[in-house]
């Protein structure tokens, strides 16, 4: 999220020259913001709290992000700096609410417009196997936008798990959605084998390893792999043609067809690094 008055109302509190480091942009997540800040603004991120809160009546609390999201858990250092002292919140997106605590979970906003992209392509039916379903983002916005018949949303993470529960019953979709609690990798080949028409890979750091399990888990007619990927490139243009390249060597001669269906640049995710996506036709 990009806010103008955010840097004029923080030049008010410490003045003009300090505001104009402070990074344009920061997330909101249900009533919580999530900023990044350089060291020279640490001193002053009460400041940097009040400003948010003050241009946005929906920030009740400010966090400072202090590390990347790592671990497999995908999780990131986050300390309070203002407002209600609380790290869970209810997010809205695409007619679905998400209550989470993102000390505890992963959570983007920023994947809003992939999950409805996803979610717009499922026919009526459909059987999904979500790999890496966090609190249950993908599995719940594809739940209440297609006639989808079930989808599976597997996450280790027992913090995870525990929320997807409870959100699946928010969002009153508790008949479409099972909500399995383990490795991916384990439980699709032992109970989830042959059944997918989709399986969503939300997690670029394991999409490689485990696309055999993908793989396993379509039908034997086949069906489409959403596949989430890291690249770095100069220009971003030749994103999708270097990651359908790797997946194809990663897939190799598995499979009796394989087929680029659509690709997408996702998110920037640094200098030259970008998260991108594609939808893949495999046939076993
Ligand atoms: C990037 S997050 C998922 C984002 C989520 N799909 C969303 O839209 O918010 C990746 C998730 O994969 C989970 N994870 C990591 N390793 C896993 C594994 N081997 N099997 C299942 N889930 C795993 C993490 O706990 C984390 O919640």
């Amino acid at each position: 999220m990009i806010r103008g008055g955010f840097r004029k109302s923080l030049s008010e509190l410490i003045g003009e020259e300090l505001a104009s480091l402070t990074p344009r942009s920061f997330d909101v997540v249900g009533n919580i913001a999530i900023i990044k800040l350089p060291e020279s603004l640490l001193p002053h991120k009460q400041a940097v709290a009040k400003a948010l809160m003050s241009i946005n009546r929906q920030i009740r609390t400010v966090l400072l992000q202090t590390s990347n999201v790592n671990g497999p858990f995908r999780l990131r250092k986050l300390g309070w700096i203002g407002g209600i002292r609380t790290w869970e919140t209810v997010h809205k997106e695409n007619g679905c609410v998400f209550k989470l605590d993102l000390r505890r979970v992963y959570f983007s906003p920023r994947l809003s417009y992939e999950r409805m992209r996803v979610a717009r392509q499922v026919r009526p039916g459909e059987v999904i196997v979500n790999m890496f379903a966090g609190v249950g983002c993908f599995s719940i916005v594809i739940s209440k936008n297609s006639r989808a018949e079930k989808v599976y949303s597997i996450d280790i993470n027992p913090e995870a798990w525990r929320y997807a529960k409870s959100n699946v019953l928010l969002n009153r979709v508790k008949d479409k959605i099972k909500v399995l609690l383990g490795d991916a990798d384990r439980i699709v080949p032992s109970v989830l084998k042959g059944i997918a028409h989709r399986v969503v890979m939300p997690l670029p750091m394991l999409s490689d390893k485990s696309i055999p399990a993908a793989v396993e888990a379509l039908r034997p007619e086949g069906g489409i792999i959403h596949y989430y990927t890291h690249l770095s490139a100069d220009r971003s243009e030749v994103l999708v043609h270097s990651a359908w390249i790797k997946v194809r060597s990663l897939i190799g001669d598995s499979v009796s067809l394989i087929d680029l269906k659509e690709g997408r640049r996702v998110r920037s995710i640094g200098p030259r690094q970008y998260q991108v996506v594609l939808d893949i036709q495999v046939r076993r």
